[in-house]
């Protein structure tokens, strides 16, 4: 698992997605009960104090339900940030609650817990967590291994875990504890995209107030395990959100996507049914609307595979032709064979990622880009 991956400086699992390490912790172990930090403790440790809901200073959200999740499962619980996200303010939401109890109960316990709790990857794949992270269990070669957590988050309409890093970063950290014991790794590595200032800088305090209460560091929480965890931030390139890529960034080098197999995780995954929907409003000009996501693939392609650099150009570049209907209708089959010819020949699953909305354009708004073409031709025609 470790050595397949070609590197001497980092062996490591990918448990990715800084949405998925919270759930762990929140679903193995916090509660409603609120709790509070002592810090006259033991060197290095901090005692955790139920506050009784009365002394609580957070005002009780309104009961809500929405679908099968009641409120007391809501596993984020500041997601607007309108509570304090500091230490103090998570532990009153149950953070680090018991979180010495869950790394007391062991590997094998924490990992059936999350299998049993059917926790999926949020990456794309859906990936069963507790099956990826039973990958990363494996009798120790030697090296040391480390959690990588993907926060990159930079697909076109996706705000999910920048929200949990601005406003609940402590069950992230907690998350990643729970997630690196049951890996035995001995650190996690949050790369964070480059461009989120705020959410780094929000993570980067919450960590060190877990390092100063005692809950990550030596000793993390009393356990007698030693666990660190570092943030790392990219310089903003989208491609560096897939996993291979992501690794290669931080080992210091260019952030290109490597051939797999070998998986980060040894895990014979595939991505392929990586997908994402958006949602426009009814008046978007839908031909607009793929050429723009167009350009923004266009520009995040790493150049590696030839498809990708090349194709995704001309795809870029035509549609921005069939904005203005300024193409042949014949051409739509050209787009489409070009599409095809990308899907599938890359080395990673942003070529499909580019070739696909451009399918669903032309398979559902065929008749919009003919008559765009055609009121084109017509306007031409009566400068002419
Ligand atoms: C171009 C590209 C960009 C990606 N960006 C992200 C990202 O920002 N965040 C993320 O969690 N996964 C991203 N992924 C998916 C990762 O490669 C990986 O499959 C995922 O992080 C696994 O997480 P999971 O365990 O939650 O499924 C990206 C994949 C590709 C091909
Ligand atoms: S598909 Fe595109 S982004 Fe992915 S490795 Fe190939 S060139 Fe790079």
């Amino acid at each position: 698992m470790l050595s397949c991956l070609g590197c001497p400086v980092l062996s490591r699992v990918l448990t990715t997605g800084a949405s998925r390490a919270p759930v762990a912790v929140v679903a193995t172990g916090a509660s409603h009960t609120s709790v509070a930090a002592s810090t006259a403790s033991p060197p290095n440790y901090m005692t955790l104090v139920r506050y009784n809901s009365s002394t609580a200073q957070q005002e009780t959200p309104k009961k809500t339900k929405f679908g099968p999740l009641a409120d007391q499962d809501r596993i984020f619980t500041n997601l607007y940030g309108r509570h304090n996200w500091r230490l103090k303010g998570a532990l009153r939401r149950g953070d680090w609650y018991k979180t010495k109890g869950i790394l007391d109960k062991g590997v094998d316990w924490i990992l059936n817990e999350i299998k049993v709790s059917g926790l999926r990857g949020r990456g794309g794949a859906g990936f069963p967590t507790g099956m990826k992270w039973g990958f990363m269990n494996k009798p120790s070669d030697g090296r040391p291994k480390y959690l990588v957590v993907n926060a990159d988050e930079g697909e076109p309409g996706t705000c999910k875990d920048r929200e949990i890093m601005r406003n609940d970063p402590h069950k992230l950290i907690e998350g990643c504890l729970v997630a690196g014991r049951a890996m035995g790794a001995r650190a996690a590595y949050i790369y964070i995209r480059g461009e989120f200032y705020n959410e780094s800088s929000n993570l980067q305090v919450a960590i060190n107030e877990a390092y100063a209460a005692g809950l990550i560091g030596r000793n993390a929480c009393g356990s007698g395990y030693d666990f660190d965890v570092f943030v790392m931030r990219g310089a903003g390139a989208y491609i560096c959100g897939e996993e291979t890529a992501l690794i290669e960034s931080i080992e210091g080098k260019q952030g290109k996507p490597r051939l797999k197999p070998p998986f980060p995780a040894d895990v014979g995954k595939s991505e392929t049914n990586k997908f994402s929907f958006l949602i426009f409003f009814f008046n978007t000009d839908v031909i607009q609307a793929i050429a723009r996501l167009m350009e923004f693939y266009k520009h995040e392609s790493c150049g590696q595979c030839t498809p990708c650099r090349e194709g995704v150009d001309w795809m870029n570049k035509m549609m921005w032709r069939f904005v203005k209907g300024d193409a042949q209708s014949a051409e739509i089959d050209m787009i489409w064979e070009i599409s095809k010819q990308i899907e599938g020949h890359t080395i990673c699953a942003l070529g499909d990622g580019a070739a696909w909305p451009v399918q669903g354009l032309i398979c559902h708004f065929r008749p919009l880009m003919e008559n765009r073409i055609a009121d084109f031709k017509q306007k031409q025609q009566a400068h002419a």
